[in-house]
C-alpha cells in the first residue's frame, strides 16, 4: 500500500483552505483539493502543483449527497484511504443575521453547509478513515461559536448573528458527539479556529492571513497518536466552548 499520506480539504480553492493545502502539500502528502466549481478546483490544483504540490481536485460540493459519494469513490479509487480530512468549506449564510430580523433561509444556508455539510461528508469518509493508520478529522470552526466567549463581558466575539455564529456552535457540539462514538478508535477529531483572516467571506476585514489561518488545522491534522480528540483549538491553544 502507498504510505504517503493522503488528505482531503473541503472548499479548498481559494482561502483559508487553499492555504491548508499547500500546507500539508507542503508536507510532502498527497492533497485532495475539494472544490464545487470546476474552474476555480483547477485554478487552485494548478498554483499548488506549480508550488511544488502533490495536488489533485476532487469534485466536491458538500451539501450535495452525490457529489459526495462521488467524492468518497474518487479516494476509494485513488488510494483505497483515506488518511485526513479538513472539513473547511463554510458559508455565512448571507444576511440580515440579527436574531429579531434574521432571514430563515440565512440559517438554512449556514447550518447546511456548515453542520450538515460536515456530517455528509465526515459519514461518507470515515469507512475510508477507518483502514488509515492514524486518522485524522479536523472541523474548521469559529471562536464566534463560543457560547462561553459570546457571554463573556467584554469578549471579541464577532457581530450578533442567528445562523453563522450558532452554525459553528452546532459544529462544535457534533465535533465532540463524534468523539465520543469514535472514543474507542484511532480516529481523533477536534474542532479549530483559524482567528479573524482576511478571506471572501468577511469581504477580507479579517486582520490575520489565510496562511496564518491555515496553521491550526495543520497543527491537528498532524497530531501525535497520543494528541487530544473532542477539543476546540486556536493558535493559543484551548478555545473554550
Ligand atoms: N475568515 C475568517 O476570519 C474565519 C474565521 C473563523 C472561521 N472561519 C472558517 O474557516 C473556513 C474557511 O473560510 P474562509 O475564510 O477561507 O472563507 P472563503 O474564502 O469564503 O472560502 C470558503 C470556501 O468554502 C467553499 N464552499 C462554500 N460552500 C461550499 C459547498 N457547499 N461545497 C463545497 N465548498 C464550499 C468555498 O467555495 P466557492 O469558492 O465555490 O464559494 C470556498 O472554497 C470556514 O469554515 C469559515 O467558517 C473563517
Amino acid at each position: 500500500m502507498n504510505r504517503q499520506t493522503i488528505a482531503l480539504v473541503t472548499g479548498a480553492n481559494k482561502g483559508i483552505g487553499y492555504e491548508i493545502a499547500a500546507g500539508l502539500g507542503a508536507l510532502g502528502w498527497s492533497v485532495g483539493v475539494g472544490a464545487r466549481d470546476a474552474e476555480r478546483r483547477e485554478a487552485a490544483v494548478q498554483k499548488l502543483r506549480a508550488a511544488g504540490a502533490d495536488a489533485f481536485g476532487v469534485p466536491l460540493d458538500v451539501t450535495d449527497d452525490a457529489s459526495v459519494i462521488a467524492a468518497a469513490r474518487l479516494f476509494e479509487e485513488r488510494a483505497g484511504r483515506l488518511d485526513v480530512l479538513v472539513n473547511n468549506a463554510g458559508v455565512t449564510g448571507g444576511s440580515p443575521q440579527l436574531p429579531t430580523t434574521v432571514d430563515l433561509a440565512a440559517v438554512r444556508r449556514a447550518l447546511e453547509a456548515n453542520v450538515l455539510g460536515v456530517i455528509r461528508v465526515t459519514n461518507a469518509m470515515l469507512p475510508l478513515l477507518r483502514r488509515s493508520a492514524s486518522p485524522r478529522i479536523v472541523n474548521m470552526s469559529s471562536s464566534v461559536g463560543s457560547l462561553t466567549l459570546q457571554t463573556a463581558p467584554g469578549a471579541e466575539t464577532g457581530p450578533i448573528s442567528a445562523a453563522y455564529a450558532p452554525s459553528k456552535t452546532f459544529l462544535n457540539a457534533v465535533t465532540v458527539q463524534y468523539a465520543r462514538e469514535l472514543g474507542e478508535t484511532n480516529i481523533l477529531i477536534n474542532a479549530g479556529c483559524p482567528g479573524f483572516c482576511a478571506t471572501d467571506l468577511n469581504g477580507f476585514r479579517g486582520v490575520r492571513t489565510p496562511e496564518q489561518g491555515a496553521a491550526i488545522a495543520i497543527q491537528l491534522a498532524t497530531l501525535p497518536d497520543d494528541g487530544p480528540t473532542g477539543g476546540f483549538f486556536d493558535d493559543a491553544g484551548v478555545v473554550p466552548w
